[in-house]
């Protein structure tokens, strides 16, 4: 990939990335800020036509393509590969997050199941289409849209806590393994962003509660990701929890605990859409 010597940064001019969660929320802004550097932006997503609605005004493409599904992965990049001859950016952004009950493991073993396919399986499925030619080229960037829930834990939510966490070290396996093949990995790892998931009207950030809009985490991420950093932190606080945690994660278990049974008497629920508000 080529710098951009004034600035030291990547230049992601007719880049081909694919992102993949495209349609909505973080993946859409993240394109759309992709585009406005001059990539060419291929948006997958569970339905065609807002994949194609997203795609359309930056010059991209739209793919009707189920994450969890390895096949549709690879037929993805098999299209991509036909019509741009290569895949530059893999950005692996789908993801869900779907709650728990009354305990941490009263989730269905169909949410475990599929929070595993989405959050984690849908990154392997990903690098496994696309590293053997990365390889070869001695070159590419896998982008996974993780969460801070990686590093620290999402209150109420053991299986998007821990299917993030198995993201995270997946992410760390792949840059470990793959520097010396000339790929880098970049993890992006936001506390909360108003978006459908949280229960935000697309595109409105939601300025009573300040809580980060997707068009604003794109404008941090982006020349993040550009610099090729590991680990993206677009609300600074998580690294001072994170550093918290490292110097006594016992200190930092028992505060969590206090936290979350304060947050749960404010919010009177454990619904990550109304819970979040009072953190
Ligand atoms: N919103 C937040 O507060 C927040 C915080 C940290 C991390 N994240 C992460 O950011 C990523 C994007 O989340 P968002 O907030 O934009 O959510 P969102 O719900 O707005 O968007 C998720 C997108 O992924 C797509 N998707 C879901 N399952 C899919 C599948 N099987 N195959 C293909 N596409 C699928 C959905 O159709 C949707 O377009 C997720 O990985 C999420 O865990 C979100």
């Amino acid at each position: 990939m080529s710098l951009n010597s004034s600035s030291g940064i990547i230049s992601f001019k007719d880049k081909i990335i694919i992102i993949t969660g495209g349609a909505s929320g973080i993946g859409k802004h993240l394109a759309q800020k992709f585009a406005k550097c001059g990539a060419r932006v291929v948006i997958a997503d569970l339905s065609l036509e807002k994949a194609s609605s997203v795609a359309k005004p930056l010059n991209g493409v739209g793919f009707l393509c189920d994450v969890t599904k390895e096949e549709q992965i690879q037929n993805l990049i098999r299209n991509v590969k036909k019509i741009f001859g290569t895949v530059d950016i893999f950005v692996s952004n789908a993801g869900i997050c779907l709650g728990e009950g009354a305990h941490s493991a009263s989730a269905s073993n169909e949410i475990w199941n599929s929070s595993w396919e989405v959050n984690v399986m849908a990154h392997v499925y990903a690098a496994r289409a696309t590293l053997p030619e990365m390889i070869k080229n001695q070159r590419g960037q896998f982008v996974q849209i993780i969460s801070a829930a990686a590093l620290l834990s999402q209150i109420g939510d053991a299986a998007y806590s821990a299917t993030k966490h198995a993201a995270m070290g997946f992410a760390e396996s792949l840059a470990i393994t793959h520097k010396s093949d000339g790929i880098d990995v970049s993890v992006l790892c936001p506390q909360y962003v108003a978006t459908n998931m949280l229960g935000y009207e697309e595109d409105r950030g939601d300025p009573r509660t300040e809580i980060m809009s997707a068009a604003q985490l794109a404008e941090i991420a982006v020349p993040e990701i550009q610099k090729k950093k590991f680990l993206i932190l677009p609300h600074p606080e998580v690294r001072q929890f994170m550093n918290f945690k490292n110097k006594s994660y016992d200190k930092w278990i028992y505060e969590m605990h206090k936290l979350r049974a304060r947050v749960l008497k404010k919010s009177g629920t454990l619904d990550i859409k109304t819970l979040h508000k009072f953190v």
